[in-house]
């Protein structure tokens, strides 16, 4: 089904997931070419066993739905109204995005490794981006995903990017969905919307999916080694990041569910460090007193320059670009902090435990 506006055009849900902000989630596009020449021959034996289990599909029956939810939006309290919508869409966009790259590499390409692997996560990332807009169906704002397709920016990445990229924001996707549902769990009288009850399972794809590039970067240690490390740092800070601006812009959802974003997204972050360091190198020191300090900085430069957008004009113009500046200028401080090493372990593939 195709949600329009009386007026034809896209309606706002469809608009707010076509934008292309630092901090919304992206379309990506890669070289399929250097994805076909994929070699897992390195990692086999664990490689079958993760193909094994995406192959049984576990979740098959979890996102089917006879009955639509019991819930009204608007009894909720306008800013919560807002940052759920919110909350929703960027999900939706940031799934939706995974299924269409992993659908492309895998019509692109003819590797059968890869292939098969690519064909079950656009499998469940469809299933999932379906999931939640079916939620936002319901309360008359899905999204037009095949105009999103057409009409969203595509960001060319190489493989390798493809992979850090992806690497993470597969296992904090799973971080920030058991996070949620443990605490929805602890505190059943906080679930606003049933929705959350599904996050248990869910997390289990996004942490399978996860476990599939950990083994495409073992399968080629040069992606972990060098100058690579640089970049591997790059990416985990630019992922925790962007998560703490954008978890800092929505009180009124964090509160409804009773974490504080700050205390969230550090268990988010420490559950993704334990996590990569089945992969990666090294890992970000998070109780760095300047690594928190910087991400404040970050998100208060945000909001600053949200304001000035949202008042137009010349002279907010120029005062977004300062705080531009400002804020390049403390991410690149964020990642001159030293890192911490990570010797790899021997096996690469992990039981979730959160
Ligand atoms: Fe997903
Ligand atoms: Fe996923």
């Amino acid at each position: 089904m195709i949600v329009m506006e009386g007026g034809g055009g896209p309606n706002a849900t469809t608009k707010a997931a076509r934008s292309d902000t630092m901090l919304s989630p992206r379309f990506y596009t890669t070289d399929f070419a250097a994805m076909d020449r994929l070699n897992v021959d390195l990692v086999r034996s664990e490689w079958n066993t993760m193909i094994g289990e995406l192959r049984a599909d576990y979740n098959k029956a979890h996102f089917r739905r006879a009955d639509p939810f019991d819930f009204d939006l608007n009894k909720l309290p306008e800013e919560l109204r807002a940052e759920f919508v919110d909350f929703l869409v960027s999900s939706l966009t940031a799934e939706f995005s995974g299924c269409v790259l992993y659908a492309e590499i895998k019509k692109q390409i003819k590797n059968p490794d890869i292939q098969e692997l690519f064909g079950y996560m656009s499998r469940d990332e469809s299933r999932h981006a379906g999931f939640i807009n079916e939620a936002l169906k319901e309360i008359g704002i899905g999204v037009d995903l095949s105009f999103l397709t057409r009409i969203k920016k595509y960001t060319y990445f190489k493989p390798k990017f493809i992979f850090y990229a992806t690497y993470l924001s597969e296992k904090i996707g799973y971080a920030r969905y058991i996070a949620i549902y443990r605490q929805l769990e602890r505190h059943p009288e906080r679930l606003f919307h049933p929705i959350f009850r599904w996050f248990e399972r869910w997390c289990n794809d996004e942490f399978r999916h996860g476990e599939a590039f950990a083994l495409l970067m073992r399968a080629d240690p040069s992606l972990l080694a060098g100058r690579n490390k640089l970049w591997i740092k790059f990416f985990l800070l630019a992922v925790f990041a962007t998560m703490y601006v954008r978890d800092h812009m929505r009180p009124a959802f964090h509160k409804a569910i009773g974490l504080d974003p700050t205390d969230y997204d550090f268990k988010v972050f420490r559950i993704t460090s334990e996590i990569s360091q089945q992969v990666f190198p090294l890992v970000l020191d998070l109780d760095h007193p300047a690594f928190r300090s910087g991400l404040d900085r970050l998100w208060r430069i945000a909001e600053a320059s949200a304001a000035e957008k949202s008042r137009g004009g010349i002279m907010s113009r120029i005062k977004r670009v300062r705080l531009g500046i400002a804020g390049a200028a403390t991410f690149a401080r964020l990642l001159l902090l030293p890192a911490k090493r990570n010797v790899l372990p021997h096996r690469v593939t992990l039981a979730p435990a959160w």
